[in-house]
Order: structure tokens, then sequence, then C-alpha cells
């Protein structure tokens, strides 16, 4: 999740900025700096060339540079803030992107699906790659297209034609001064629109400081903006129109997407969290294939074990993933905090498979589990959000989430992405080991590409969670039961109202109840229930309806999540929180979205900061 700027002005009219291009970009950049920041970089047009400067690291390397090397005076430029998908975060890797000849220049927010054919077909060509990215695969077709056409709207109208997968694009050409294209499929672009002067970015937040008038952009359209004009066309070359609107929000509100928190806007962002973790990971044939994985297909093959590593919220990531992978591939797995893994001389070999599941890459506990593994000999997978970091650095494959950075200190996308991801292993080692048919893979996948609908129509019916949530603002203790998946669900659930709302919480597994946390139960106790599928397997739901019925013949409050039509559990809850049907296996991706919202909005209702509880880190880089 890249942040994108872009500005043409007419020096001198109303609406341009004073300082020129480079400095709009460079302040467009410090206020998306939330959505990305491995690495920045700026693009301008000037007396005919283009010139780039760009810099690994946060943008006060950039600022550096352009100090020590400013760019020239300009009125048109773009600039780029990075979230590494494809290659690390090095300057090489860094946008703006050029091609051979230097000068069509272009940034991206996205990946690019089949950009590996792309390049394949680009090198055979002739072209030469100075980096590992998918978007310079993007700028060289622009120059090629620009030397048949001339015209940069066309080029870049041609070249989406050729493009899958999700992305945001801006292009700038050495010989159009004023002028800059963007275009837009399954990623966000708004145009700003200034009196003598016009903008692109990312969302809002890139140029409110400017203007409050903006142009939201369709699904597959090309914007051409100058300083007096906006053009918008489909990628079928149909003219076309954008949806107006104006920016009411503050500055800082504009970051947040218009959501009072950070939380809120990733809990709201989790659909695109999965459709982005998705997005790449199937060849021509429809085979999974997992670009990240360097392990050999044979060191795969021979895995007896799978131990998963990880702490916090990534552990019950893990802890969800042990049901998938155990049911697809037949293989062991454990899930160890990480911090208990090294101190208990755990049996791995050259045969185990560890999964080191982090967000930030940075949690010291996990890095020390990955060491230690490797030096039993074990070959170590990092499932991360952040490319680059120490975790995947340090292991023998990575396969990167795609959330985009979380701001939020407790974890919400980051968690979807992670099962998402762990699903994905779990398949492709299903795949590779012949536990499945490829057809059977191929409805697992499909299944798991409805999920980010599904995420969002859960989303849109949370009311009667909010009012409940507000309603037990002064809530003492809450207790979460679930069983099978929804036993990791639960203990996520209690976390996040630990963390966020400091309110006492347990997530027990409820066949567990009968043995102890069952006397917890009095007069008024507010219950969640995960309920498992009524179609899915053995006797489970049923036994989960009972133990519904306990709690509740106890006098427990029960708030039940159940899967749209089961009626079963309606006699004994007090309140039923629908989810769409789903397979057991994904349904935790569902479940577990009504439970953050009840935390966030819980929290928020007791006037709690979301984004920052007490006490807590949001990378922990202590043992
Ligand atoms: C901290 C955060 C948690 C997170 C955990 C693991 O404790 O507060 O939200 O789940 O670290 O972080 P990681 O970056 O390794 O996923």
């Amino acid at each position: 999740m890249c942040g994108i700027v872009g500005y043409v002005g007419r020096p001198g009219a109303p609406g341009a900025a004073a300082g020129g291009g480079a400095a709009v970009a460079l302040e467009g950049l410090r206020r998306l700096e939330y959505r990305g920041y491995d690495s920045a970089g700026i693009a301008v047009v000037s007396e005919g060339a283009v010139a780039v400067r760009k810099r690994a690291g946060k943008l006060a390397n950039l600022v550096e540079l352009l100090d020590a090397d400013p760019l020239p005076a300009a009125h048109t430029a773009i600039g780029h803030t990075r979230w590494a998908t494809h290659g690390g975060p090095t300057d090489a890797n860094a946008h703006p992107h050029v091609d051979g000849t230097g000068r069509v220049a272009v940034i991206h927010n996205g990946i690019v699906e089949n950009f590996a054919a792309l390049r394949a077909e680009l090198r055979e060509s002739g072209v030469e790659f100075t980096s590992e990215t998918d978007t310079e695969v993007v700028a060289h077709l622009l120059g090629a297209q620009l030397e048949r056409t001339g015209d940069l709207t066309e080029a870049m109208r041609a070249v989406c034609l050729r493009l899958e997968g999700a992305f945001t694009l801006l292009a700038v050409h050495a010989d159009a001064p004023g002028v800059i294209v963007g275009a837009r499929r399954n990623s966000p672009l708004v145009v700003g629109l200034g009196e003598g002067a016009n903008y692109l970015g990312s969302d809002v937040a890139a140029f409110i400081a400017h203007t409050r008038e903006a142009l939201e952009l369709g699904q597959d359209q090309v914007v051409t903006i100058t300083p007096d004009a906006v053009d918008v066309v489909g990628f079928d070359g149909a003219p076309a129109q954008g949806r107006r609107f104006h920016v009411d929000w503050d500055a800082s509100a504009a970051e947040k997407g218009g959501f009072p928190s950070f939380m809120a806007k990733e809990i709201h962002d989790q659909p695109q969290a999965i459709a982005d973790t998705l997005l790449g990971r199937t060849d021509a044939g429809g085979r999974l294939q997992l670009d990240e994985m360097k392990i050999s297909e044979a060191e795969l093959r021979a895995v007896d074990k799978i131990v998963v590593i990880a702490c916090g919220t990534a552990a019950y990531a893990g802890q969800v993933a042990k049901y998938a992978i155990e049911h697809w591939c037949r293989i062991p797995v454990e899930v160890e905090l990480a911090h208990e893994f090294r101190y208990r001389d755990p049996v791995v070999s050259e045969r185990t498979l560890v999964v080191a599941i982090s967000q930030s890459g940075e949690t010291m506990d996990t890095i020390m589990a990955v060491r230690h593994a490797r030096e039993q000999g074990a070959k170590v997978l990092a499932i991360c959000n952040t490319n680059g970091s120490t975790i995947p650095r340090e292991s023998d494959a990575a396969l990167y989430t795609h959330a985009g950075p979380e701001i939020a200190v407790a974890s919400t996308k980051a968690f979807l992405a992670q099962i998402t991801a762990c699903y994905l292993l779990g398949l492709y080692l299903a795949q590779l080991r012949g536990n499945k048919f490829a057809d059977e893979v191929a409805d697992v996948l499909a299944q798991l590409h409805e999920v980010p609908g599904q995420v969002r129509q859960v989303l849109d019916g949370l009311e009667q969670v909010r009012e409940i949530a507000r309603y037990m603002a002064d809530t003492r203790s809450v207790l979460f039961l679930g069983r099978h998946v929804g036993y990791p669900v639960a203990m996520e659930g209690a976390l996040k109202l630990k963390e966020l709302a400091y309110i006492h919480a347990e997530g027990f597994a409820a066949g567990e109840l009968k043995h102890g946390p069952i006397a917890l139960v009095e007069p008024g106790q507010p219950v969640f229930v995960v309920v498992p599928s009524p179609r899915g397997r053995d006797s489970l739901h049923s036994k989960v309806v009972s133990n519904i019925q306990e709690v509740r013949a106890r006098g427990a409050r029960t708030l039940v999540i159940a899967e749209q039509g089961d009626t079963e559990v309606e006699p004994y809850a007090d309140v039923v929180i629908r989810i769409p049907r789903t397979s057991t296996l994904l349904s935790p991706l569902l479940a577990v979205v009504p439970l953050q919202v009840f935390a966030c909005e819980l929290a928020t209702a007791k006037g709690l900061d979301v984004d920052q509880p007490r006490n807590l880190a949001k990378s922990v880089t202590v043992e």
C-alpha cells in the first residue's frame, strides 16, 4: 500500500502552489507517509527532460538527498512513498521508475499480477531492468507505446489493457510538461481540483493542504490532468466521468480516510488486505505458485512437521492455520509462542518447517526463535507484512502479506492477511505433496477469493454490534467461547477487548467450559459464542449450541456469532450476529470481524485511544 501524489500547476495561477512541483510532491508525501515508508522518490518534468531523485528508508533520507542534489524548478511532479511488495526496500527499487530512455517516469501502488510474463517478454526484446519491481515493467511498456503513439494518455490506456491485478499508476513524459496521466484498477486514485492547478493522490490527504474539491475515479479509468483540465476515459477509450465531492475532513481525518481512528480504518480495509494478499499467486494454468518460496520442492516434500512461531495476534493466526494445514496436508502442526519456543529445547530437525508469523518482522521474541530454529537445522519460512524487515531477511523463505502498513498498535487487518497467507501456504504444500488434486486446490482458492466480499458484507451489517458495544461501555468482564477454528477466534476477540478497552476478557475452548470456566458465569455475565456452521462435519455445531444453553441457564447474556440461516441458535441467544455462509476453515476470516468492531467501538465509547492503547507497543523489539 504505497502513497502517491501528483501535481501540475500554471505558474502564477491562483491555485498554483508556491515552491514548485518538487515541494508540493514532498509535502504530499509527508501527509501520505502513513501509507508506507520504506523508500520514497520524486520525478519532475523540466526543460524537456525528466529528473528523478529517490532513496530507500524514511522520507527524511529523500529530503537529505534533495538538499544535496536539488531537483530543477518544475511545475509537473509526481511523488511516491513505498511499502515494498516486489523487491526489497532499496534505492534501485524505490519509485519513480523510468524506461530505457529515461524520458518517461512511473509510480505505482498495487501489484501487477502478470509482471513475470511481461518482464520475460521485455527481456527477450532486449530491455535491461535496473530493479526487481513489477512497476519497472510498466515504465518499459509505456516507453515502447509512446514510441508508437507519442500520446501519454493513449499509451497508458494501451498498457493498462495488458496488466492484470491491482494498480494505481501515474506517469509523466519529458515531451509533455504540464501533463500527468493516471490510471486505476482495484486500487484508489483521487483527483484534487484547484484553480490553475490540479492534483492526484492515493487519497485526499495528498492534496488537502491545497484544495478540498475532489473527483473520485471509477474502476478501470485513465485520467489526464493539466493545470486547467481533467479528462477521464475508460480503459476501453470511452469518455467517462469521475464522482465529484467536497472534502470536509481536516488533515488528520483525511489520513484516516474519514474514519475516527486508524484502527477503524484498518478494520474497514480488511477486504482489500485479503484480496491483495491473494493477488498474483497462481500461474497462467491456475496452479498455485509462491514466488518468494525459496526452499526447494524436495525439501518441502520431505517436511514431517511444521512449527508455527509467533506472538500476540500473529500467534492466533497460526492457531487458526493449524486446523487448515493439518487437514489439507496431513502434516502435524504445532503452534508455539515465540518466547516459549527456544527455552524448552524443542524437537526440530532438518525436516521441520518453522513458520514465523509477524506483521512487523521486528518482534524480538520471534527473531530469537527464528535464529534458534535455524541453528537446530530447521528451514524457516517467514509470513510477514514488512518487506526487508529482520525476520524475512533471516529466514530461508518469505511469504509476504499485502495488508499495507498497520498503524494502530493492536493488529486487525494483518491478522486476516496472515490467516490468508497461511492458507496459501497450506494449499501450496498440499498441491506439492499430492495431498490435494488441482481442482480441489482451485476450489478452495475460489472460496478464498469470495472472502473479501463477505467481509465487506459483515462490516456493512454491524450497526447492532456497535450499539451493543456502546451500551456495554461499563462492563467489567466478557467471556468468549469457541470450538475448533472458533477457539482461536474467541481468544483473539478477548485479546482485542483487553488491548483496546482494558476490560477483563477470556477466550475459552467451548468444550473446556465444563472443566472450570463455567464457574465464572453469574447472572448478567456477557458471553460471546462463535458458533460453527451447522453444515460442518460431526456434531460440532450441536455441541456448541449445548454450550450456549449451559451458560444461558446460569444467567449469562449470550451474544452469538452464527452463520446466516442457522436458526437453531435463536432460542438460546440474546443477540445473534450473522455472518455469511462459508466453509468451516474459512469462517474465522468472517467471525473475528464483529469481535474487532465490538472492542474498537466499546473502547471508543469509553473515550480511550484505540490506536495507541496504554502500555503497548506496535513492535516489541525487546525480549
Ligand atoms: C505486539 C502488538 C500486537 C502484535 C504482536 C506481534 O504485541 O501489540 O498487536 O500482534 O506485537 O507483532 P508482530 O509484528 O510480530 O506480528
